[in-house]
């Protein structure tokens, strides 16, 4: 039986089709499909960085959290309010505010992927609810934020959590690096270097510490700790999507049918 998902994926309301062809045998398709129907894989979380380093600078990612902004995705510091922890902007008040990695597991959607590859996803935006997929650069191995025409000719899985799901993995290990952008000569005139937005996320593909990719800026290998939201989290913001959705149908139906009205008054004005 074929289930299909809807998502709302950068800016459009996608379709997934969990049932991907026939070629792979019934018991992997059945496996894919449990796994696409499986609500743990959906439970949305975010991302706490740990890094074990004794090297001072390494304090600038340890208890930091993902954000993803400018098509890329940082640690930043972080703190706790309401129970929940939030980023803390490296320069005052950045605007818009920054958008922790807010996101959960789910099939990436492409035929020429056999086996099909299970992707990651995240909100990068409260209001519209945008999800984008978490994908690493082909060419650099930087963690990126885009949309399917984005992502899909770089590596978009297979992600996945440690055997506790207390972390998360790419590739079947715990590959990933905070990248020191602020070396990179003109950082100060980049969009995220007005920001202070340093440490890049980067996934070590090939395990040998970006060798050759690094370009002398310092590395730190960090942890990926996975964060869940509490059920009532999830709760408020499925109210909250949901209400949005609401006023945003109501304003459409409203103007629709406040259109003729107008015309009556103008055509009354004319007389
Ligand atoms: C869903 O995933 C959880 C966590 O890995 C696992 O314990 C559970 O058996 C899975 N359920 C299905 C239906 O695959
Ligand atoms: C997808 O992202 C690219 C840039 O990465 C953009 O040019 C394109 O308009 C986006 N497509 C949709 C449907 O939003």
């Amino acid at each position: 039986m074929a289930s299909v998902l809807g998502l709302f994926l950068g800016g459009v309301i996608t379709a997934i089709p969990v049932v991907t062809g026939v070629a792979e045998g019934v018991s992997y398709q059945q496996k894919q499909n449990e796994e696409a129907a499986n609500e743990t894989r959906m439970v949305k979380f975010n991302i706490l960085v740990s890094c074990d380093s004794k090297d001072e600078l390494a304090e600038e990612v340890d208890n930091g959290i993902l954000v993803v902004r400018h098509e890329r995705v940082w640690i930043v510091p972080r703190e706790t309010k309401d129970g929940k922890p939030v980023p803390i902007d490296p320069v005052d008040d950045i605007q818009p505010p920054l958008h922790a990695f807010a996101g959960f597991y789910i099939q990436y959607p492409d035929d020429d992927r056999s086996p099909p590859e299970r992707g990651l996803v995240s909100t990068i935006s409260e209001d519209p609810p945008v999800l984008n997929w978490i994908y690493i650069d082909k060419n650099t191995y930087q963690a990126r934020h885009g949309n399917r025409t984005a992502s899909i000719e770089h590596m978009v899985g297979e992600w996945d959590w440690t055997e506790d799901e207390s972390a998360v993995m790419l590739d079947g290990w715990e590959g990933f690096v905070a990248v020191d952008e602020s070396e990179v000569p003109g950082w100060e005139d980049t969009p995220w270097g007005k920001e202070g937005l340093a440490w890049a996320l980067y996934f070590d593909k090939d395990d040998n510490g970006l060798k050759g990719r690094k370009k002398g800026r310092k590395t730190f290998e960090i942890i990926l700790g996975r964060r869940l939201q509490s059920e009532e989290d999830q709760l408020k913001q499925m109210e909250e999507a949901n209400k949005k959705m609401q006023v945003k149908t109501q304003g459409d139906l409203k103007s629709q049918f406040t259109a003729p009205a107008a015309d009556r008054a103008n055509a009354w004005k004319k007389k």
